[in-house]
C-alpha cells in the first residue's frame, strides 16, 4: 500500500521545499535587509548525499512536488548535482521538480540547471523599474535578472513564474505594468502580500497590498477572468486576461485571504530542520537523526510523527502573533 503522510488535521502533506542555503547575493528588505551572516556552518548543511536520501525517502512517503529554494539556491556550487540526484527521484513517483531564484546566475547557467532535469522556475522580479529595483533587492541589476528569465525561456523552463512582493510605498504603482508584462512575455505572473517574515522586523500592517486592491489596480487595465480549476492545495487564486491575450495571474494573498486550510507543504532548512509550517517557531532536526545512524524506518518514523505536528494555520492576524526567529532567507518561501 501506499504510504501517504498526513497531518492530525487530515491534511496530504505532498510538497516538500528544500533550502539549499541560507546564504544570499541580494538584500532584498522584505527578507534579509541587513545581510545577516549565515548561521549554518558548512558541516551543518547537509550534503547533497543527504538531500538526495531524505528527499528519496519523502517521496516514498507521498511527495510529489520538490521546490529548491535558498537563500539563493543557486549560489549552492553542486546544485546542477543536486537536481541530477533528485530529477533521479521521477522513476519512484516525483512528479514536479522547480526552483525559486533570483535569477541572478541563469544567464549563464538556465541551459545547465534544464539539462540536469530540472522541470521550471519561478524567478523573483519586484520592480520593473531599474531604481525601484535596486531600492527593493540592494543591488542593481535588475537588466541582469531580465536576462536571466530569457534564457529560462530559452532552455525551456517552463512553465515561468514571476513572484512579485508588493509592499505599500514601493512597487504597488506597478501592479498593471507587471500585468502587461506577463502578456507581453507569457509568463505567470504572481503578486505576493508581504509577510511579517523579514530580518529588519520592518513589517507593519499598512505596508500590506492586499490580494483584492492588487486585482482591482490589475482590472481596472485589464479584465481578468479566475481560471476554472480546483484550488486545491495551491498558494494562488489565478486568472486569466478576458481578452484572450497570453501571460497569467496569481495573486497570493496569505494575510488576507489565508490558504492554510488546504496546505499540503512541509519545508526543509539547509540545516537540515524540518519546519512544518512558514511561521513554526519550533524546528525538528532531521540531520542529527540522519546522522545518528539511524536506519530508515525510524527515519521514517521521525518523519511522521513530526508531520503530525503541523500547525493548523498562521497567526498573523491574531493578537497573540510571535515573528518565527527564522527569516525568509532561511526558510525558503
Ligand atoms: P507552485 O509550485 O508554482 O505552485 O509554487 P508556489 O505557489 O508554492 O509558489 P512559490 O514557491 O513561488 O511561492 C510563492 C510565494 O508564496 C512564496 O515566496 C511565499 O511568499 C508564499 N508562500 C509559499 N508557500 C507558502 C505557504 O505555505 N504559506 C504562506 N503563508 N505563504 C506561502
Ligand atoms: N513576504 C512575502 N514573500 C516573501 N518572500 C521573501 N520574503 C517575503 C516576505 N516577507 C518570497 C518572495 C521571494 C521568495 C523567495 O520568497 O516571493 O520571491
Ligand atoms: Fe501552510 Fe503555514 Fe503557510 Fe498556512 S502559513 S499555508 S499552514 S505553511
Amino acid at each position: 500500500m501506499e504510504r501517504l503522510l498526513k497531518d492530525s488535521y487530515g491534511r496530504a502533506i505532498r510538497d516538500l521545499r528544500v533550502s539549499l542555503t541560507d546564504r544570499c547575493n541580494f538584500r532584498c528588505f522584505y527578507c534579509l535587509p541587513h545581510g545577516e551572516p549565515p548561521i549554518a556552518s558548512k558541516e551543518q548543511m547537509l550534503s547533497y548525499e543527504e538531500i538526495e536520501y531524505v528527499c528519496e525517502v519523502f517521496v516514498s512517503l507521498g511527495i510529489e512536488k520538490l521546490r529548491l529554494t535558498g537563500g539563493e539556491p543557486m549560489m549552492r556550487r553542486d546544485i546542477e548535482t543536486i537536481i541530477g540526484k533528485l530529477g533521479a527521484l521521477k522513476q519512484k513517483g516525483l512528479l514536479d521538480l522547480a526552483l525559486t531564484t533570483n535569477g541572478y546566475f541563469l544567464p549563464d547557467r538556465a541551459q545547465a540547471l534544464k539539462d540536469a532535469g530540472l522541470d521550471r522556475i519561478t524567478i523573483s522580479v519586484d520592480s520593473l523599474k531599474r531604481a525601484v529595483f535596486k531600492e527593493m533587492t540592494g543591488v542593481d541589476v535588475l537588466d541582469r535578472v531580465l536576462a536571466g528569465l530569457e534564457a529560462a525561456k530559452h532552455a525551456g523552463l517552463q512553465p515561468i513564474k514571476i513572484n512579485a512582493v508588493i509592499v505599500r510605498g514601493h512597487n504597488e504603482d506597478e501592479v498593471a505594468d507587471f500585468a502587461t508584462f506577463a502578456r507581453e512575455h507569457n509568463v505567470k505572473m504572481r503578486f505576493i502580500e508581504f509577510m511579517p517574515l523579514d530580518s529588519g522586523h520592518d513589517w507593519s500592517r499598512e505596508m500590506v497590498v492586499s490580494g483584492r486592491e492588487i486585482r482591482e489596480r490589475i482590472s481596472e487595465r485589464f479584465p481578468l477572468i479566475p481560471v476554472e480549476v480546483e484550488r486545491g492545495s495551491e498558494t494562488s487564486s489565478r486568472y486569466r486576461f478576458a481578452d484572450g491575450a497570453p501571460g497569467e495571474i496569481g495573486i497570493i494573498a496569505p494575510v488576507t485571504e489565508p490558504f492554510c486550510g488546504a496546505c499540503s507543504r512541509i519545508r526543509l532548512t539547509a540545516d537540515g530542520q524540518i519546519r512544518t509550517c512558514l511561521f513554526s517557531t519550533v524546528e525538528h532536526s532531521l540531520r542529527d537523526v540522519v546522522r545518528t545512524a539511524a536506519s530508515r524506518s525510524e527515519v521514517i518514523d521521525y518523519i511522521e510523527d513530526v508531520v503530525m505536528k503541523k500547525e493548523p494555520r498562521h497567526y498573523i492576524n491574531d493578537p497573540t502573533f510571535v515573528t518565527p526567529s527564522r527569516t525568509m532567507s532561511f526558510i525558503g518561501g
